[in-house]
């Protein structure tokens, strides 16, 4: 049987990590991956949770987010070091394991990889990868374009949220991280 989660204990956990507007992003996030998931016949508390709790780390400074990975990949620590992109994503998976006592790989993954991407997400990966570009608080140029697509087609959302990712990070002259290449390459 499924386990109860406390949504309303993990928003009031949330509150405490994040600034508001991070709060009202994580908010639109959770209703964008529970729409997604409805479509895609996903476990919806499991998006919600994913959706909601996927920045939980991003406004803590680098040194939290190394300690708190220190104590699950200690092995890998320094290697995690040069990954800053991904630091708040798997900072966070290992926080809500743990905070939360959640032991599911889609939420845990989901998390992790929401900024980068990467081959053979799960469906509820690509969920949260998606819904994050695309929640209701983003209004770039291109994202009523996006969301129409997610709506009908999570995979092909998934290629154009990658390729606009790409875009925007060569056009500030930035890094592209490997899996989001190797994600590019995949379609
Ligand atoms: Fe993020
Ligand atoms: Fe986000």
């Amino acid at each position: 049987m499924e386990k109860d989660f406390d949504l309303d204990y993990m928003k009031y956990t949330l509150k405490k990590f994040v600034n508001h507007n991070r709060y009202l992003h994580s908010i639109n996030v959770s209703c964008m991956a529970e729409e997604l998931g409805l479509i895609n016949k996903l476990n919806i508390i499991h998006c919600k949770i994913a959706g909601l709790l996927h920045d939980i780390m991003k406004d803590m400074p680098i040194e939290f987010l190394l300690n708190v990975i220190k104590t699950e990949d200690a092995i890998n620590f320094n290697l995690y070091k040069k990954e800053i992109c991904i630091l708040h994503g798997l900072a966070g998976a290992i926080y809500v394991k743990n905070t939360f006592n959640i032991n599911n790989n889609d939420i845990y993954n989901s998390i992790k990889y929401h900024t980068v991407g990467r081959v053979d997400m799960s469906d509820i990966e690509k969920v949260i990868f998606v819904s994050d570009s695309i929640s209701y608080d983003r209004d770039y140029k291109d994202v009523e374009r996006l969301r129409k697509l997610a709506f009908e087609d999570i995979d092909i959302a998934v290629r154009e949220v990658c390729i606009s990712k790409i875009f925007l990070l060569v056009k500030s002259k930035k890094r592209i991280h490997f899996n989001t290449l190797e994600l590019y390459h995949s379609f």
